[in-house]
Formats: C-alpha cells, structure tokens, sequence
C-alpha cells in the first residue's frame, strides 16, 4: 500500500488531507505535536489506515526516528505551521519572525530533506497561503509562506530527476482553529473579502492535495496552486 505523511494532521486542513487521502486508499501517517489532538483524531480513524503520530516537524531526530519506522514514503504533505496572528509590522518582535520560520519554514525543510533522502520517486506537497502575496498584517507569516514557496520551486528543479514532484497548495481563508483565533472584527472583515462568501471547507484545500499526490498531478512541479475562490485574480473593477 502505497504511504503518505501528513505534518499537522490531527485537526484542520492537515486531518482533512488525512481523511482524503485514505479515502483514496493511502496508508496515511498523521503526525502532529499536539498529543492530545492525536488522540482524539485517532478514535475516528480506527476503522482506517491511518496511523497518528506525535512530531515536532522541527525535531530532525524525530523525524529520523518516524520515517526509519514507517518505511518509504510515496507522498509527503508538510502541513504544519502555527497561525497566522495579524500584528502590524510595527509590532512584530525578532520572536516572533523567528518562531514563523522556524517552525513553517525549517520544519518543512527538515521532513521534507529526510523523506526526500529516502523516496525512490512520488510527491511532496507544501502548504503555504495565499498570503505568501503579501497583504496588511503578520509579516512574519507572509515571509515564512513566500519562503515555503521559494523551496518548494527550488527542490522541484532539484528532485524532478528522480521523479518526485514538489508543488505548493496557497489556501484562501479556511475555516480552521487557525481563523478561529481572529476578532469579530477581522473576521467579518475577511469574510467580505471572500468572493464565496466565507471561509473555505477544509476538504477543498485535500482535494487539490490529492490531486497533486496522485500518479496524474505527478507532471505538474514547482507550481503554487492557489484555493481562494478566485480572491487573489483580482479586485473589483465596479
Ligand atoms: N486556515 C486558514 O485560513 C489557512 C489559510 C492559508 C493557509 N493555511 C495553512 O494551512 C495549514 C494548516 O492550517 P490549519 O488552518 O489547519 O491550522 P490548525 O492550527 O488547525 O492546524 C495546524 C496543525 O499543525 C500542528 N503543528 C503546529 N506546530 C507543529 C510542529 N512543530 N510539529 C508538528 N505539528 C505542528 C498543530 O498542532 C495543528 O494540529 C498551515 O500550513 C497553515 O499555514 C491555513
């Protein structure tokens, strides 16, 4: 049975990937840093072949450790990241940058290297945001996303030899823990933003995800897909 690793897969976007991705007959390993989240995800999985995992994506060792117990991985979704907070740029804190890329940037480079030292062909798939744009607010957030994308384009170039693809899915706003952290008040104000109307299902943003993963996405590399109902294609005009 063919695998695929998911970072960040016990709640949110990350458990949808999870779901989709068995449902598509993948063995699937859900890793997450959150014990507690893993758990619980764990009693809907039973009757699946989905195995939780506790990881911190920025543990070289524990990602050594997961990935030598696992087997070759066919897919690897890097998932994982902390949330998007709003701070204006005069409010950001050298923590805070830190913190953006370390965990989003190098924990995706980390799981990313070590499967990609172990993978015979197949694809990794890097969530980043449609935020890498740029936007007002959480700059550390937007560097840390514009630089998921600058590795995901530079390892396709790379690893395209040895037949794995690298793309970037870039979600609009998607109705998750990490949205749930924002004000009425941002949250209204991102909503009127949304040509849909409001956030995204987190099961949309799993569906290009496993199109990306499957055998007919492996011809597309170094791409950045973006899932925001069209909010990125332009403002209105009238
Ligand atoms: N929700 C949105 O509107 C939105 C929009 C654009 C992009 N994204 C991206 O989608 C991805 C999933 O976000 P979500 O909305 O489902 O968020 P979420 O907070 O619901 O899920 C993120 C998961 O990552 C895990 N995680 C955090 N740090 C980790 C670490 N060091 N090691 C392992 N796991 C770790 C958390 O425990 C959590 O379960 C993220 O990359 C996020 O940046 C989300």
């Amino acid at each position: 049975m063919r695998t695929a690793l998911v970072t960040g897969g016990a709640r949110g976007i990350g458990a949808a990937i999870v779901s989709t991705l068995a449902a598509a007959g993948w063995r699937v390993i859900a890793a997450d840093i959150d014990a507690d989240a893993v758990a619980q995800a764990a009693r809907e999985w039973i009757d699946a072949p989905i195995t939780g995992a506790v990881l911190d994506v920025t543990d070289r060792t524990a990602v050594v450790a997961l990935m030598d117990a696992h087997g070759p991985l066919d897919v690897v979704v890097n998932n994982a990241a902390i949330p998007a907070d709003m701070l204006p740029f005069a409010e950001l804190t050298p923590e805070h940058f830190a913190r953006a890329l370390r965990i989003n940037v190098q924990g995706s480079f980390i799981v990313a290297q070590e499967a990609a030292r172990r993978m015979d062909s197949g694809a990794i798939v890097n969530i980043a945001s449609r935020g890498y744009l740029g936007g007002i607010g959480g700059a550390h957030y937007v560097a840390s996303k514009a630089a998921v994308v600058g590795i995901t384009r530079a390892m396709a170039v790379e690893l395209r030899w040895r037949g794995i693809s690298v793309n970037a899915v870039a979600p609009g706003m998607v109705e998750t823990r990490m949205i749930e952290g924002f004000s009425p008040a941002m949250r209204n104000k991102l909503t009127e933003m949304e040509p849909g109307g409001g956030p995204l299902d987190p099961s949309v943003i799993a569906g290009a995800v496993a199109y990306l993963a499957s055998p007919a996405g492996r011809s597309v590399t170094g791409q950045v897909l973006l899932v925001d109902g069209g909010k990125t294609i332009g403002t209105r005009l009238y």
